[in-house]
């Protein structure tokens, strides 16, 4: 037993002076002192020894694995710490090399927009709310007193997915619906989607957004909608507007009308953006129609109400100089690129 004790510590040494990395020592870890390994073998065999001879060939026992332990420890602790070594030279930073280039992304002109117009109506007291891009042909045209037969609902205007059900030609559909789900006062600004079946021209396209704006309350009369639509649109563009406002007919509000604003690249001189008038078209407005409150159950004997909608894309073509609204759908980033809203 003495002996076999001898040669396997012998075995041992050699076997670790032999090891050359951290995966070595981990492999003599399990062969040594695993449950199936030597040391664990020859103490079973301790049964085998008389009762004298047992406790000292123990304790021999013991002491081997103590230094076999020990010894394997040290050497994971140099191998790990020379490996580490090793790994933190190979990976060096070279912090004098450029680094790489990472395109950043940003918003589109129209979402910035968007953003700009909401955040407006929300200084203002406006509420935001949406409505559906999929919507009846009530909520789009009969509720907001469109004559059956109103050139609108023509099916070259108009996408229909089915008889009665159409893609919203205008955000104005949200009107009833908010009347519907509001007692008055009610100041709500909706944005969305509309789609109209339209030529793609440097002026039109078939798929755009709107802002609608609305206010109902007792007393609202067409002078505090010409002084909030004032301040909205300096909101809008950062600058004292002149407005021109032209009488002109929407079926849901009467008056209705178109309004203008004093051209941003010449001030109202005349120049190739306003086509030398002067002005700027910027969007629709107008009184409420007593038959579109009715729509929407609200007594026009009490309340009375203004509203607008705006074309985004349009906004953004005018502040920006650009003439062709394609440009913005195209997706190319070289337009992209001129923009730095973040
Ligand atoms: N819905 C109209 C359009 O798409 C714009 C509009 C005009 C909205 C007058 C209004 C309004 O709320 O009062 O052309």
């Amino acid at each position: 037993m003495k002996e076999r004790i001898e040669a396997l510590k012998h075995e041992i040494e050699r076997a670790l002076s032999e090891g050359r990395s951290l995966k070595d020592i981990k492999e003599l870890q399990v062969r040594f002192l695993g449950r199936k390994g030597p040391i664990q073998e020859l103490m079973l065999a301790l049964r085998e020894t008389s009762a004298e001879e047992r406790p000292s060939l123990g304790q021999q026992i013991n002491r081997l694995k103590e230094e076999v332990t020990e010894a394997l420890h040290k050497l994971e602790k140099n191998f790990s710490s020379s490996e580490e070594e090793e790994r933190l030279r190979q990976e060096t930073l070279d912090v004098t090399l450029p680094g790489s280039y990472r395109p950043l992304g940003r918003k589109h002109p129209v979402s910035a927009m968007l953003d700009l117009v909401l955040e407006a109506h929300r200084d203002m007291g406006f509420s935001v709310q949406y409505g559906p891009d999929i919507e009846s042909d009530f909520y789009n045209f009969e509720a907001l007193n469109f004559a059956p037969d109103h050139p609108a609902r023509d099916m070259h205007d108009t996408y229909y997915i089915e008889p009665g059900v159409l893609l919203r030609t205008h955000t104005s559909n949200t009107q009833v619906r908010l009347m519907e789900g509001h007692p008055p006062p009610i100041r709500i600004a909706a944005p969305g989607r509309c789609f109209r079946n339209e030529d793609i021209t440097a002026r039109s396209h078939l798929f755009f957004h709107q802002v609608e704006g609305i206010y109902i309350d007792r007393g609202v009369s067409m002078s505090d909608l010409v002084q909030t639509l004032e301040d909205l649109l300096h909101r809008i563009f950062s600058t004292q507007v002149k407005l021109r406002l032209r009488s002109s007919y929407f079926p849901f509000v009467e008056p209705g009308l178109e309004v203008d604003i004093s051209c941003l690249a010449c001030s109202g001189k005349g120049c190739t953006l306003c086509k030398k008038s002067g002005w700027l078209e910027v969007l629709g407005a107008g009184m409420v129609h007593p038959e579109v409150l009715k729509s929407g159950g609200i007594d026009p004997e009490e309340y009375t109400g203004y509203a607008w909608g705006m074309g985004i894309e349009r906004l953004v073509l005018l502040k920006y100089g650009i003439d062709d609204i394609r440009l913005l759908f195209d997706g190319d980033v070289r337009l992209l690129r001129q923009f730095s809203f973040v």
